[in-house]
């Protein structure tokens, strides 16, 4: 067991030539080199890097795998970040990094309260530490866009926040975790990547939180935006941003610094011959906001709508009408009636839509004014 951990150590020195590596003990227990004020352990500390925090919360990119073939059945969240980090020497040459594990859980068991931790450790860790040049945090695919969504929202120092996965577990032959996370943590620690709100760097992409989905539920090429594209690329583990800093179109910060529970939001998926009862169902079960997945630009039958307008005229519960569809846009008009406030989504899918409605009902916003922040994403 020692000689392979002083091995590992061996080939971390020769794998990062240029920087000074400083030597780690040669015992599990403790190979950190340097503790910072916040408390978090660095694996090397070398004056001329930037500074960058991972905070681990499990899912593929930790999984693990008694066949080097599967891509599926395997176990998620089963490796721990300073295996990650060890993994990938490279990272070295990049940065200073610590680790903080959030939790080690496939990404169906992030809850809202696992979301406001991350969200306030980043916000202290780095976003109030100067020396910090930025985060990374690594996720399970599955609900990652709504993770980064959160963090894009409630996380707003400038300082990048990265979110990045793998849809290869960590044993699989060719598993693209290692490499991502190079380039995560890569961007992350670039100045270039500052003022660009949370992104989602995975398969040498980098795309904006704000609009990225998951496309496709086994391929690597899976995160995109669909009709804004990627923010930039990275070719040889070197950023390309193809424009200058932007912030997308209606989105706007929020601090979760007083906020200790985000109130619950479901999301209905719409389809044909769909029942009333799925509605009044989530308003019964304690739902204080809902989403509907509507077809087309937010389309529901005609009785449906009726029932929509009776839980907002009567219940007083915010509904906001969004698209199943993989693109596009939901505009008020195509929604409105005189009878109720209804709730165009804008460009935000229901996922994302459930995010920010959640976000919207912890800050006490009254039906009015979760209108008006979801108008921003419209364009009538
Ligand atoms: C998960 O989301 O935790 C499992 C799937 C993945 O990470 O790709």
């Amino acid at each position: 067991m020692f000689a392979y951990i002083n091995l590992l150590y061996l080939l971390i020195a020769v794998g990062s030539a240029s920087p000074i590596v400083y030597p780690r003990t040669t015992n599990d227990t403790n190979p950190f080199v340097f503790t910072n004020s916040n408390g978090l352990n660095f694996t090397q500390m070398n004056a001329t890097l930037p500074n960058v925090t991972i905070f681990a919360t499990g899912g593929t990119i930790a999984g693990s795998s008694s066949s080097t073939t599967a891509t599926t059945g395997y176990t998620s969240g089963a490796v721990g970040i300073l295996t990650l980090i060890d993994a990938v020497p490279a990272i070295l040459n990049i940065s200073n990094v610590a680790g903080v594990q959030i939790s080690n859980v496939g990404s169906e068991d992030v809850t809202s309260t696992l979301l406001l931790k991350m969200a306030k450790q980043i916000n202290e860790f780095v976003c109030g530490d100067p020396t910090m040049a930025g985060a990374v945090v690594t996720h399970g695919t599955d609900v990652l866009e709504e993770t980064a969504f959160f963090l894009d929202a409630t996380v707003n120092c400038g300082k990048p926040v990265i979110i990045v996965g793998a849809m290869r577990p960590s044993t699989a032959i060719s598993a693209d975790g290692p490499y991502n996370l190079l380039e995560a943590v890569t961007v992350a620690a670039s100045p270039l990547a500052k003022d660009r709100g949370a992104m989602v760097v995975m398969n040498d992409r980098i795309v904006s939180a704000y609009y990225v989905t998951k496309t496709n539920a086994n391929t690597l090429d899976t995160f995109k935006a669909i009709e804004m594209g990627n923010l930039g690329e990275l070719i040889s583990d070197t950023p390309y941003f193809f424009y200058p800093p932007v912030k997308p179109t209606g989105k706007k910060a929020y601090s979760i610094a007083n906020v200790t529970s985000i109130p619950r939001v479901d999301i209905l998926f719409a389809y044909e011959d769909m029942h009333n009862d799925t509605l009044y169902n989530a308003v019964l079960s304690g739902a204080k906001g809902i989403v509907i997945a509507g077809a087309g630009a937010g389309g529901v039958s005609t009785s449906f709508n009726y029932a929509i307008e009776d839980v907002i005229n009567n219940y007083g519960i915010p509904i906001v009408q969004s698209t199943r569809a993989m693109s596009g846009e939901v505009p008020t008009s195509d929604i409105s009636t005189d009878s109720a406030l209804h709730i165009a989504s804008g460009y935000l899918n229901p996922m994302k839509s459930r995010v920010l409605l959640g976000i919207l009902l912890a800050h006490n916003k009254n039906m009015t004014q979760i209108a008006k922040a979801f108008a921003g994403s419209t364009d009538d």
